[in-house]
């Protein structure tokens, strides 16, 4: 399998979301407990991604460098670029054209959550090859979204950016998968009528050339985005109400990178005593307890 990288898009304007988004964006606020980016580079860390590119706007790039640094204490590497304009999702394949090199890539919005188990993940990691693979989601308002629509044979027919008059009610959620070349695709398409490189018309040209895969995504998948407070809102609530039923988190970098293996238990210690007294420092300590319990009674290595 080639090796897999990840872009998490995080600029954008967030009007929608205004005065909140005015000195800090869309990305950077709270889901319940957590910062919104923590939720979409989980996910990209149980995807199996280590190396991520972190793109946002001019003025917040440097907080979310604060926020999440190189990497290095979770066991990955974060790096950094910025979009100068909100010029579209597609222009971060653009941006992050020398980060991706000749792999494959992940590009995940920063206000997307996704929950449940993640197998399909690595379903697409394994047929995507030099195509493209998108997923698609069940929703009750798909003309807010991307929209594929599907021919008798399952197969991808149509893909429509927000369509007044939807063929279907299968959203596109904001997780896409390419092979290496996806930033030489990103330079055929023409700006939009609104200006914009738009993820739509990419995904289109490789469903065109008959080298889109779209995978549906199951109903036991949650996919929420987050940009208008009633969403915000929704996904607070959500992740509150699994993490008080479960006594598990959603959304820990932490967590995951451990379970993953990118960090070992001395690593995880190190982010314990990094972390301030309180819940989230409490929750990797009790991680770090059941790592060790586990390992004496000789169920870990
Ligand atoms: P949107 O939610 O479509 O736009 P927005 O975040 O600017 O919000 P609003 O519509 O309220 O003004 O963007 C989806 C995601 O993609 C979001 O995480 C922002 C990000 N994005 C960029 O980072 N750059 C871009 O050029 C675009 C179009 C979106």
């Amino acid at each position: 399998m080639s090796h897999f990288k990840g872009i998490l898009l995080a600029g954008g304007k967030g009007t929608r979301l205004y005065p909140v988004t005015q000195v800090a964006s869309k990305q950077l606020q709270p889901i319940y407990n957590k910062p919104m980016i923590y939720y979409p580079l989980t996910t990209l860390l149980v995807a199996g991604v280590r190396e991520v590119l972190i793109i946002s706007s001019p003025e917040d790039i440097g907080r979310f460098e604060s926020l999440l640094g190189d990497g290095r204490r979770w066991g990955i590497s974060l790096q950094y670029a910025v979009q100068p304009e909100p010029k579209g999702i597609a222009q971060a394949l653009q941006i992050g054209r020398e980060f991706i090199g000749n792999d494959s890539v992940f590009l995940m919005l920063g206000d997307n959550l996704i929950y449940g188990r993640l197998d399909f993940l690595r379903a697409a990691m394994a047929s995507n090859g030099d195509g493209a693979t998108v997923f698609a989601y069940h929703v009750h308002n798909p003309g807010e979204y991307g929209v594929v629509e599907f021919g008798p044979d399952g197969k991808a027919r149509s893909l429509e950016e927000k369509p007044k008059i939807p063929k279907s009610n299968w959203a596109v959620p904001g997780l896409y998968l390419y092979g290496p070349g996806a930033a030489a695709e990103a330079d055929r398409v023409t700006p939009s009528a609104r200006g914009e490189l738009e993820i739509t018309d990419l995904n289109r040209r490789f469903l065109d050339r008959g080298h889109l895969t779209v995978m549906p995504m199951g109903r036991g998948i949650a996919w929420l985005d987050t940009g208008t407070p009633e969403s915000l809102l929704e996904a607070s609530n959500f992740v509150h109400t699994l993490e008080t039923r479960q006594g598990l988190f959603v959304g820990s970098p932490e967590e995951a990178a451990f379970h993953m293996g990118f960090l070992d238990q001395v690593g995880l210690a190190a982010c314990v005593a990094a972390t301030p007294d309180g819940p989230y420092r409490a929750y990797l300590q009790r991680i770090l307890d059941g790592a060790s319990r586990d390992q004496a009674m000789g169920l870990r290595g």
